[in-house]
């Protein structure tokens, strides 16, 4: 099977852009001229998050690429959260703003290793982890994200034994909630591993009133001291219908963005790294995304993601598969 490519030339890093421009009304006239809707992550940086048309969890954005009528979409996000735009879309161009933003957890699966994983245990069903390669979940019997996975492999045949890849604490994580004994892939995120449970404890302890929201790919000694624990939209959601004023935050902190533009009055403070220093824990990969690299994918019509018609019917079943036993999930509107 041939693996997915990226389309047309990503512009230079050096390629000059007129000073003169004011970038955001740019980008606001060529996404009406080319009728171009931009998805956007909450890792994204404040200013991405504020002008696209739509910010979301990894489940709501595949929903939102497989339901906009627009002929571009535009995804400022990582390179797996643009193959799935493709992979639901295929009639529509999907624009990255920078070729290069992947993901430590794409990286830790590699195709022929997952299906070696696969063949020495032919008896499993493999539940894979949306942060992966179009290969791998071509390989895969069902994809989840973190809002879903515990609803997934509950619907799960219980005489089934179950991989989960790739990372190991959301799969940890999703054992001990649904009680399956899942055997693991080795992967993690780069990000999540950065927070310490010793800086964490401390900061806990000086602010005694606020509660931790964490994402599940933190490690469990993180979780542990987790009043929360769900993906980026229902820690978002957490902390916002929560009585409570303060909270501390375990995942990547551009999210702390949409949490005090809708409640200035709260006090949200990023988890602390190794060294104490809160705000660590950025992610490399979501930050190639630039204004200016949004303006120049929009310009250039590139870099798009193509997919060979084999691979993306083969990684759409499982992704079909997920977003109709996920129907309830994250059902509320996202804002
Ligand atoms: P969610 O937004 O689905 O929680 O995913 C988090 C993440 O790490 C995306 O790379
Ligand atoms: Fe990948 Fe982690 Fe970055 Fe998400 S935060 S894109 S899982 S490296």
């Amino acid at each position: 099977m041939d693996t997915v490519v990226l389309a047309g030339k990503q512009a230079r890093k050096e390629e000059s852009i007129d000073p003169t421009l004011d970038l955001f009304e740019e980008i606001d006239r060529l996404r009406h001229e080319r009728n171009a809707v931009i998805l956007a992550h909450y890792y994204q940086d404040g200013e991405i998050q504020d002008l696209a048309d739509f910010v979301g969890d990894s489940l709501d954005l595949s929903r939102k690429a497989a339901a906009t009528d627009a002929d571009v979409i535009l995804f400022c996000g990582v390179r797996f959260m643009a193959e799935v735009a493709k992979i639901v879309s295929p009639q529509k161009t999907v624009l990255i703003p920078d070729a290069e933003a992947g993901c430590s957890l794409e990286d830790s699966c590699q195709a022929e290793d997952f299906r070696r994983f696969r063949e020495a245990h032919p008896d499993h069903l493999a539940v894979t982890y949306i942060n992966c390669s179009a290969e791998v979940k071509a390989l895969s019997d069902v994809i989840v994200t973190s809002s879903n996975a515990l609803a997934i492999v509950n619907q799960l045949p219980a005489d089934r034994p179950i991989l989960f890849a790739p990372d190991r604490h959301l799969g940890r994580f999703i054992a001990e909630q649904s009680g399956r004994p899942l055997t693991l892939w080795p992967g993690s995120c780069i990000v999540h591993e950065q927070f310490s449970e010793r800086e964490l404890v401390a900061l806990k302890a000086r602010h005694p009133r606020a509660l931790v929201a964490a994402h599940p790919e933190c490690p469990e000694p993180i979780l542990r001291h987790a009043d929360h624990v769900g993906s980026t939209r229902s820690i978002l959601d957490y902390v916002l219908s929560s009585t409570n004023d303060s909270f501390i935050i375990a995942t990547e902190p551009h999210i702390i963005h949409q949490m005090q533009k809708a409640a200035p009055a709260k006090t949200f403070l990023p988890a602390p790294g190794m060294d104490g220093s809160c705000d660590c824990a950025r992610c490399p990969f979501m930050a190639k995304n630039t204004l200016e690299r949004i303006y120049l994918s929009l310009v250039n019509n590139a870099p798009r993601i193509e997919l060979p018609e084999d691979l993306r019917v083969a990684a759409w079943k499982p992704l079909q598969r997920m977003l109709d036993m996920s129907v309830g999930v994250n059902a509320r509107p996202a804002a």
